[in-house]
């Protein structure tokens, strides 16, 4: 039988956003902005890109804003249609036409595993790419294309793995690595944030997910681990020790996590040098700024 394709991708957006308060007391972390695009939005374009037609936001009732992003804004729109602004028109409507966008409640963030849980009903019996809104993969190196590819191929579950300096491995789901091939590695078990020492290896799952639909099976039964958070990790472990096929595609190429104040601060100015508009002037500035500070 053919493997079914994957169509939806469930981005989970119902965390506390603790690192970033004071600001996420009124504004979710997925749309503080890269220049003026919300980062959660580079995360839809990357699954539209990839074919991924249905996107599944698991929010709460604090991100209402998140919602009302993606929806129409009949009143804005005639006000820039009368103005004859093309190009803002174009900016607020692009969100809106890159998926169907669906929204399920999380109603306590209990964890990233128990936030998938939540996207049982809309996967509909499905395979499911799972994509975090702060984990941001440059255009140019498409990791999930290649993951989406391997679950053509394989099926089971798929995972976007880095190779990490081995003290930081801490902060991670790792793997213990069978066979590769390539960027493709067999994964043989799982562990999340592991003690350096005793890691099973320094490669760090990612925030790219392809999961079959025994997922949600497994997640049930999964007790709170690490945190005291249902563990998405720990899912994926139960799934692999009763004998699902498990492959990560180690991702070599550029990638920006907004995750945490100092490398949001980065991913801005990265990818504020590459902007259309602002690019080229902001480069300059930077280049004569940071000759100042030498
Ligand atoms: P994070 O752990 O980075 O987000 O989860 P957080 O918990 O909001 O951040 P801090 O640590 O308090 O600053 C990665 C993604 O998973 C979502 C988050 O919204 C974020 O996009 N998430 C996390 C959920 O949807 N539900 C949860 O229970 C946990």
């Amino acid at each position: 039988m053919p493997r079914d394709r994957v169509t939806k991708a469930l981005i989970p957006a119902a965390g506390r956003g603790t690192r970033f308060l004071p600001i996420t007391k009124v504004v979710p972390k997925e749309l503080l902005p890269i220049v003026s695009t919300p980062a959660l939005e580079f995360v839809v374009a990357e699954a539209s890109r990839n074919r991924l037609t249905d996107v599944i936001l698991v929010v709460n009732e604090g991100k209402a804003a998140i919602a009302d992003y993606f929806a129409p804004h009949p009143e804005l729109e005639a006000v820039l249609a009368a103005k004859n602004d093309q190009t803002a028109l174009a900016t607020i409507k692009r969100a809106a036409n890159l998926a169907t966008i669906h929204e399920v409640e999380q109603l306590e963030p209990r964890g990233l595993g128990d936030a998938i849980a939540q996207g049982e009903e809309l996967a509909a019996g499905g395979p499911l790419a799972v994509l975090l809104p702060d984990d941001l993969i440059d255009e140019r190196d498409d990791l999930l294309e290649q993951m989406l590819a391997v679950y053509d191929e394989r099926g089971g579950i798929v995972l976007g793995l880095i190779d990490v300096p081995r003290a930081e491995i801490r902060k991670y789901g790792c793997i213990t690595p069978g066979d590769s091939d390539g960027d493709v590695v067999a994964i043989k078990d799982l562990v999340e944030k592991p003690q350096p020492e005793r890691a099973p290896s320094t490669l760090a799952i990612i925030g790219r997910y392809v999961l079959p639909p025994e997922i949600f099976a497994a997640l049930r039964e999964t007790q709170p681990g690490a945190g005291g958070e249902i563990q998405i990790t720990d899912a994926m472990r139960q799934l692999v020790r009763n004998g699902m096929p498990a492959h990560g595609v180690v991702f070599r190429g550029r990638r920006y996590d907004t995750g945490d104040r100092l490398d949001y601060m980065r991913a801005v100015v990265q990818l504020g040098t590459r902007h259309p508009q602002i690019g080229a002037p902001f480069t300059a500035w930077l280049r004569e700024y940071v000759q100042g500070l030498e």
